[in-house]
């Protein structure tokens, strides 16, 4: 019998992807995150994960997590608000707030699920919303949602965005940018939007993934680095990142925390996260609180790297977070050397389009606390060299 037509497309379209080196694959890690994992056999060296602390392995998170198994049992049972809201979660949510020093949070399930969460929750038809070009995929699709007209400014572009907003006539306006960008490793210029938010009367949403954790004092992330603080901003951090587990939160002035509650569907019409992963993360923000040591070996690794690595055609773009990204362009030539990397044992992952622009295909190279400086520079020295090799 012959393929049905509606399959036969998908299969054209995945060939499609094949032939431009661009179907996706995932690898399957036999053991825990960290700096060296064993992926189909091989031992590697990994430069891919979020894990900017080390703390996804470390064994007072396992702990914590088995024990919060063992005294408030494996699932929540229902959304939060039918029978799923513990009094763990109540207290994860005191203590998030307290992190970030903001009235109150909401614990989502993940970053994912919050940023399409409350987008549509702070606006609507006939609002704006105003976004950086290259904001994570999350908040595109939050946007998308709320079905409020989007304008994306070009990256870090505030005189762009300055007009925009000047020019825009709608009824509520809503100012979104990632802190930290997650594929280019710099940061937003937030005190620059803070003060167009202020003129033209908006909402700020930053989401702090990548920053939690790793910027600021006590690593309460890039806002608290900037010395921001306002009703007008909606703060999101992640909790798979630097926290190491998973999870995500919404923080800010206790009203807009009340109507997020009311009004973010991803909140609403889904199983509360399990209350043992709650207590974990109680424990994980003590360990982030606690962990000037753990970032300032981070730091250190990011000089070392930008140091060591000398590259002419392949471009290190600027970076003093974790994600380090070398430009290589061409999405054939980029997976290329991901594969030479690993034939020296080395993981770092290919971004192609479509989550980075045509013709910017990059290694995103993460760094971590876990790693030392010789793993490192064992990076930068076989970068270099394969670099030279293809000139
Ligand atoms: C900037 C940014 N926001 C949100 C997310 C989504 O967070 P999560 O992985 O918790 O869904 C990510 C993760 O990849 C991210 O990089």
């Amino acid at each position: 019998m012959s393929t049905p037509s509606l399959l036969h497309q998908l299969e054209q379209q995945l060939a499609r992807l094949d032939t431009r080196t661009l179907r996706r694959q995932r690898r399957s890690v036999q053991g825990p995150c960290g700096a060296r994992v064993t992926v189909g056999g091989k031992h590697l060296l990994a430069f891919c994960s979020n894990d900017y602390l080390g703390l996804a392995s470390h064994p007072m998170l396992t702990t914590a997590l088995a024990e919060g198994a063992r005294q408030w049992g494996s699932g929540s049972g229902a959304s939060h608000l039918l029978s799923g809201h513990y009094s763990v979660h109540d207290q994860l949510e005191r203590e998030l707030a307290n992190f970030v020093d903001r009235d109150a949070a909401l614990y989502f399930s993940s970053g994912y699920m919050a940023n399409t969460g409350i987008i549509p929750a702070l606006v609507g038809r006939g609002d704006a919303i105003f976004a950086d070009r290259l904001n994570h995929a999350s908040l595109v699709d939050g946007a998308l949602l709320s079905r409020a007209t989007l304008h994306r400014y070009p990256h870090n572009d505030l005189d762009r965005l300055e007009q925009q907003l000047a020019k825009s006539t709608a009824t509520h306006k809503l100012i979104v940018t990632d802190a930290v960008f997650s594929m280019d490793g710099d940061i937003a210029d937030l005190t620059g939007l803070f003060s167009l938010a202020e003129r033209f009367d908006t909402w700020l949403i930053v989401d702090d993934a990548h920053g939690l954790g790793v910027l600021g004092p006590q690593g309460r992330g890039s806002l608290a680095e900037a010395g921001l603080d306002s009703w007008r901003i909606v703060q999101v951090g992640t909790l798979g990142k630097a926290a190491g587990l998973s999870g995500a939160f919404v923080a800010g002035h206790r009203t807009v925390v009340q109507w997020l509650m009311q009004k973010a569907r991803t909140y609403i019409y889904t199983t509360a996260t399990s209350p043992a992963l709650a207590a974990a993360l109680l424990k994980t923000l003590m360990l982030m609180r606690e962990g000037e040591n753990l970032r300032a070996d981070l730091s250190a690794l990011v000089v070392t790297l930008r140091d060591a690595l000398r590259l002419q055609r392949w471009q290190l773009l600027p970076s003093r977070t974790a994600i380090q990204p070398v430009v290589i362009g061409d999405s054939e030539e980029t997976m290329h050397v991901a594969q030479q990397l690993e034939a020296h044992g080395i993981w770092v992952p290919a971004i192609r389009p479509p989550t980075v622009p045509e013709g910017s295909a990059r290694l995103r190279i993460s760094l971590s606390a876990a790693h030392s400086h010789d793993e490192v520079l064992h990076l930068a020295n076989v970068l270099n060299h394969l670099e030279e090799a293809r000139a």
